[in-house]
């Protein structure tokens, strides 16, 4: 099975076979006592080299909506592609979606890193997340505390490949305000309706981040690190433009990206592999890319930054080798 043309960072390996998930009740009949790799869209995921683990394709569809006084209730297969969903949406004048346009990926990935751009995090507007769990052999729903979200995490994350997400169930209550935080968002009106949220997110990640039909890549390669609040202040002396987000818990977030940036990285290249020139936190495929040559530059910005601020940065994208989950 060639696999670049299932993960966006497109590196050419190939797998050993192949199941398409695209009813629910297929859960009951999958492998027990061999082990399988669920994948989704592909675009949190890099394959490394050939891949000997069976695969698991979630192409679980359907989209019900329900309309009550107060809100929405959306009910969608884990398969259905996440963009094709917010513009589904945005149509039908439901909003919440708009800062997370364009993000690549199916639904089912979403609450799994707990997708968030330009202000807003998945999490707000999930009700449930229904799952097989394989560990259990059985049907589970998650209500929302049960999903355990934190930033780009989740018990699903936390527990790879214990659970296939078959449905994730929203609630998008019509009281909507638009979240208009995010600096490059701030300049918009208060009065911006979804759409113009929608259209201006796609605009600056058009700019930014490099399509993956065009350029593959898996969007952001590493999480953005959080520190200490007094580890925070020593950096913020030493560099005073490094961007830094105050978090809930009092721990500080710094932009990988500009790490990376202020390390002139960008455009810095291991064989194929290179950082993207717009984005540093983004890695590029820029031609027949190897395993190799990714995990080389990803391990190279990784030492790097730890020399030049002591910063330990973690992978974001799933990296797998011949058989499962690479730790780098
Ligand atoms: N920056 C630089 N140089 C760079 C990149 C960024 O100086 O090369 C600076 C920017 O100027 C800005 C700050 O770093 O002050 C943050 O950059 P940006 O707004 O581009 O966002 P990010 O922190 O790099 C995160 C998410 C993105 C998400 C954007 C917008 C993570 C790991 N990444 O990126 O998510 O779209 O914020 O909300 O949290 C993804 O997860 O795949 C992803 C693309």
């Amino acid at each position: 099975v060639p696999l670049a043309p299932l993960h966006t960072f497109r590196i050419e390996v190939s797998g050993r076979s192949l199941i398409r998930l695209e009813d629910a009740r297929q859960c009951l009949d999958l492998p027990v006592a061999e082990d399988y790799y669920v994948l989704g869209g592909g675009s949190n995921t890099l394959f490394t080299s050939d891949f000997g683990t069976l695969i698991v394709k979630n192409e679980l569809r359907g989209i019900a909506i329900e309309e009550a006084s107060d809100g929405f209730s959306l009910s969608v297969g884990a398969g259905e592609n996440w963009h094709e969903l917010v513009t589904n949406c945005l149509a039908r004048g439901i909003n919440g979606f708009e800062n997370l346009a364009l993000i690549p990926g199916t639904v089912g990935a979403a609450p799994v890193q707990n997708i968030g751009a330009y202000g807003v995090e998945i999490e707000r507007y999930i009700e449930t997340v229904e799952v097989w769990d394989r560990t259990n052999l059985e049907f589970k729903t998650f209500t929302k505390s049960d999903c355990q979200f934190a930033y780009r995490s989740s018990v699903f994350k936390q527990n790879p490949q214990r659970y296939i997400i078959t449905k994730v169930n929203f609630w998008l209550p019509k009281n909507w305000q638009p979240e208009l935080s995010y600096g490059p968002l701030s300049h918009l009106p208060k009065t911006a309706s979804a759409t113009d949220i929608a259209a201006q997110v796609i605009a600056i990640r058009q700019a930014k981040l490099p399509d993956p039909q065009e350029l593959p890549n898996a969007g952001s390669f590493f999480k953005n690190p959080s520190l200490a609040a007094a580890d925070a202040e020593t950096l913020a002396v030493k560099y005073p433009a490094l961007p830094m987000f105050p978090q809930v818990d009092g721990t500080i977030k710094l932009a990988a990206g500009w790490l990376i940036d202020h390390l002139q990285l960008k455009g810095y290249a291991e064989g194929a592999a290179a950082v993207h020139q717009n984005q540093a936190l983004v890695l590029v495929n820029t031609g027949n890319a190897a395993g190799t040559d990714v995990i080389a530059l990803a391990q190279h910005i990784m030492e790097r930054v730890e020399q030049e601020y002591g910063v330990l940065l973690e992978p974001e994208v799933r990296i797998l080798d011949s058989h499962g989950l690479l730790t780098i």
